[in-house]
């Protein structure tokens, strides 16, 4: 039986150019300023390299949502601005971008995060 891997799926009205589906993944190494050159550099040469589906790493929407204080976050307009450039990119290449919501919980539990 020939390989689905490179034929599109449709999800509801979401259409995958194929089934290659990048996993959420945190990366701090890539971050070096807050707009964070290292995260368009990271998604978008994998949206040029052919993934369909690119889960962008824990990003949370409130700075106590943090797992860790690496974690990406969109809180403000400037967060949102930073992303926009990212979504349009990947968007141009024929991917779709998705977010992933860090969970926090006891277990994760870091009161040094609050307030930051
Ligand atoms: C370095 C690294 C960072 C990860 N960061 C996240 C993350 O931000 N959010 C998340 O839900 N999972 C994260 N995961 C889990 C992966 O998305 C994935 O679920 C896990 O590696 C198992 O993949 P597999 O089922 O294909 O083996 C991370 C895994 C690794 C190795």
């Amino acid at each position: 039986m020939a390989s689905k891997l490179f034929s599109p799926l449709k999800l509801r009205d979401i259409e995958f150019r194929n089934r290659i589906f990048l996993s959420p993944m945190i990366c701090f190494a890539v971050r070096t300023a807050f707009h964070r050159i290292g995260n368009f550099v990271h998604y978008g040469t994998r949206a040029v390299g052919g993934a369909a589906l690119l889960i962008q790493e824990a990003t949370a929407i409130a700075p106590e949502g943090r797992i860790s204080l690496g974690d990406l976050g969109i809180w403000s307009d400037k967060h949102a601005e930073a992303f926009k450039r990212i979504t349009a990119f990947v968007k141009a290449q024929g991917a779709v971008r998705e977010f992933n919501l860090p969970m926090r919980d006891e277990r994760h539990r870091d009161d040094s995060l609050v307030g930051r």
